[in-house]
């Protein structure tokens, strides 16, 4: 395809999507990112130099913006405040990086008619009840619930007015809950494994029955790439690979896996506006673009992600203390 530009490349799923586009394309690849908090150059490592640029910039610069995406062929936009907790903390970077970046993106794409794909969450649509026989599908309304959630739903109003509007050539998709490698240990899995790896008991939210739909990453990426490659333009695609589970579920699993004792864990506050439920309905994607996910059983999945973790402490050492220090404040 040529060049594609992967805003948000140094985070995690963005991270593992430069990895899947080196493997499976012969596609170069410019990542922008601003490098916060949740960039870590590292996870850039290994790649061939010749085919990837790490480029440090903001995507809430119009500038920098317009003089990466001239010439290229595909954006591909993962960059953005991702944290739920954080955004409760202090909104505003979320509105700047996910709906001024997302307004600099598209009118850089549309300047130079350039092929432009967005990354969203299912959180746009809200949360379900545990009961519900509903899943979300790509027509459920928005009903955010958090400053993050709310902000990238904006970001897919914008995307879809710059289609309507300015014949922009774009794709949204909506995925579940992502695990895997790379993923920074504010997140509840990494969290969770890095704990038990420091001797210290899990933290479990509440009562911990709140349902999320997990997601390995590489499956997230293969289904962006078939997006990107064979999707229609104008249209939304929501991604999920059907591993519902619940919270103190996906921990008791971690303590097992670890081989520790599965209620070796402590109940903390909950998040405040905590959504109950998410699971998503990926029927479109697998008809349409014959995608299917690769890791189908869950645990197989999170093993490995576990293995990743202890094998890769330099990696993620360095974030932990500071990231343990932020939840003291909130009692988390
Ligand atoms: N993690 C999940 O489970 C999940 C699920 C569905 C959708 N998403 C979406 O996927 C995308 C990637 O999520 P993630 O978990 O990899 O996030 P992440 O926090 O790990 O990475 C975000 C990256 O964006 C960069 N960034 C932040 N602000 C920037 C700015 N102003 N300019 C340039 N770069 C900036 C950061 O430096 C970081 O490298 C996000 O759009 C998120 O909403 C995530």
């Amino acid at each position: 395809m040529g060049t594609t530009v992967v805003t948000g490349g140094a985070g995690f799923i963005g991270s593992n999507y430069v990895r899947h586009l080196i493997q499976h394309t012969d596609d170069d690849v410019i990542v922008l990112d601003a490098m916060t908090y949740a960039a870590n150059e590292s996870s850039l490592a290994g790649l061939p130099g010749q085919r990837v640029r790490l480029v440090r910039g903001d995507i809430a610069d119009a500038e920098v913006v317009d003089a990466v995406v001239k010439g290229a062929d595909v954006v591909v936009h993962f960059a953005a405040e991702s944290h739920n907790d954080n955004s409760l903390n202090d909104p505003s970077p979320f509105i700047q990086t996910n709906l001024v970046g997302t307004f600099n993106l598209l009118e850089a794409v549309r300047r130079h008619e350039v092929r432009y794909h967005h990354i969203s969450t299912d959180e746009v649509y809200g949360d379900l009840e545990l009961d519900d026989p509903n899943r979300f599908q790509e027509t459920t309304p928005y009903r955010p619930s958090s400053p993050y959630s709310a902000s990238k739903a904006g970001s897919d109003h914008l995307v879809r007015a710059w289609v309507r509007s300015f014949d922009v050539r774009a794709t949204i998709s909506n995925c579940s809950n992502n695990y895997g490698p790379r993923q920074h240990v504010e997140k509840f899995i990494p969290r969770q494994i890095t704990n038990v790896i420091d001797g210290v008991r899990p933290r479990l939210y509440g009562a911990g029955l709140n349902v999320r739909d997990w997601i390995h990453v590489d499956d997230h990426n293969s289904a962006v790439l078939a997006i990107v490659e064979r999707g229609r333009i104008g249209e939304t695609y929501l991604i999920g690979a059907d591993g519902e589970m619940d919270n103190k579920s996906v921990i008791q699993m971690i303590l097992r896996l670890m081989g520790a004792d599965e209620h070796a864990y402590d109940h903390v506050n909950d998040r405040p506006g905590h959504d109950l439920r998410y699971a998503i309905d990926s029927t479109k994607l697998r008809t349409e673009l014959g995608w299917a996910p690769q890791y189908r059983n869950f645990e197989e999945g999170l093993a490995a992600t576990i293995d990743w973790y202890r094998r890769n402490e330099a990696w993620w050492r360095p974030m932990k203390a500071a990231t343990e220090a932020k939840y003291a404040k909130t009692g988390q």
